[in-house]
């Protein structure tokens, strides 16, 4: 999948937080084979050791928790000038409100909402004036959705903290990105395969398939390129219609 010219983001360093792994992985991929040098950043050393090697000598990586504010500052000034930033990182787990822990409630919202928060102040400072950030949220950070709530109330709060950053940090842009059911991450592993929804989502999605994480890379990859130059503040989303559809878009469709 190559939409873009090879050279769109030459010259550009790019940090992606959750860059080892899924749709994160995917976009540093795609960002490293248009030209950037990518800074893959999250916890576990050895998968961003073997990402990085996997993409080339153009990836580096730095190990850092995005809930630990001091770390995140202490690496955004390690890696200096940045000129694209997605937030990536989550962490996320099926379950009803009722049976969430304070600490399980705690832990997706830090990670989430807080760690986003976190990586956005500590790469202000280096970011470069044309400098584009991309966060990626989720659909039911508008709808909300059963089993959700710790991560579906972040995200909603990702969304908003995009929409004003993108107003007091201009001419820095700031856009998200909201995937539908992607294919291959851990995202869908744990809230399909995990409980066997695989092919009823499948159905239930518009276009009939789950999405390809190089899918959603294409997305960042054009909200952090000049191609974007005049969108921020924008949510763009790649679900394959399921948004559109509405809620009652299974009952009403064929009718
Ligand atoms: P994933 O591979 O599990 O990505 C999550 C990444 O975040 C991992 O690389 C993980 O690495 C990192 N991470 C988790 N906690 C962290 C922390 N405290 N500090 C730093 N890094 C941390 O899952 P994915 O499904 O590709 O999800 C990627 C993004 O897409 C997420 O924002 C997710 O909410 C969003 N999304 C996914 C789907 C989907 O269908 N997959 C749908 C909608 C939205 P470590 O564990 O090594 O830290
Ligand atoms: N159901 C209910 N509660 C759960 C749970 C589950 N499946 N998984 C974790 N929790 C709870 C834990 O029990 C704990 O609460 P407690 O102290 O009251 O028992 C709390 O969540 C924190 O768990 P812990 O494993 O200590 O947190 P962590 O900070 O090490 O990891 C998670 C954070 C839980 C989000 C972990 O799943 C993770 O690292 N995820 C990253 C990858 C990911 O989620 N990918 C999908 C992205 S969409």
């Amino acid at each position: 999948m190559d939409s873009f010219r090879p050279d769109l983001l030459r010259g550009q360093r790019a940090v992606v937080t959750g860059g080892a792994t899924g749709i994160g992985n995917a976009t540093a991929s795609a960002f490293a084979a248009h030209g950037a040098e990518v800074v893959l950043l999250s916890r576990n050393a050895d998968r961003l050791r073997a990402a990085a090697k996997a993409i080339g000598p153009q990836a580096s990586f730095h190990a850092a928790d995005v809930r630990d504010a001091a770390r995140m500052a202490e690496v955004a000034t390690q890696i200096g000038k940045t000129d694209v930033l997605v937030n990536c990182a989550a962490g996320n787990f099926p379950s009803p409100f009722d049976a969430l822990s304070e600490n399980g409630w705690k832990s997706v919202v830090d990670i989430v909402l807080n760690g986003t928060a976190n990586a956005c102040r500590a790469f202000r400072p280096h970011l470069t004036p044309s400098a584009s950030v991309v966060n990626v949220v989720a659909g039911y950070a508008w709808t909300g959705a059963p089993g959700v709530a710790h991560s579906g109330a972040a995200k909603a709060g990702v969304l908003n903290l995009t929409k004003t950053l993108a107003v007091e940090w201009a001419p820095v842009r700031v856009n998200a990105v909201s995937p539908g059911p992607i294919d291959q991450t851990e995202g869908v592993k744990r809230l399909a395969d995990d409980l066997g929804l695989r092919p009823a989502m499948e159905k239930a999605v518009p276009l009939r398939r789950l999405g390809l994480p190089a899918e959603v890379a294409q997305a960042c990859l054009f909200l952090a390129s000049p191609a974007a130059s005049y969108v921020t503040g924008a949510c763009l989303v790649v679900d394959g219609g399921m948004d559109a559809k509405g809620p009652f878009g299974d009952l009403l469709l064929g009718m």
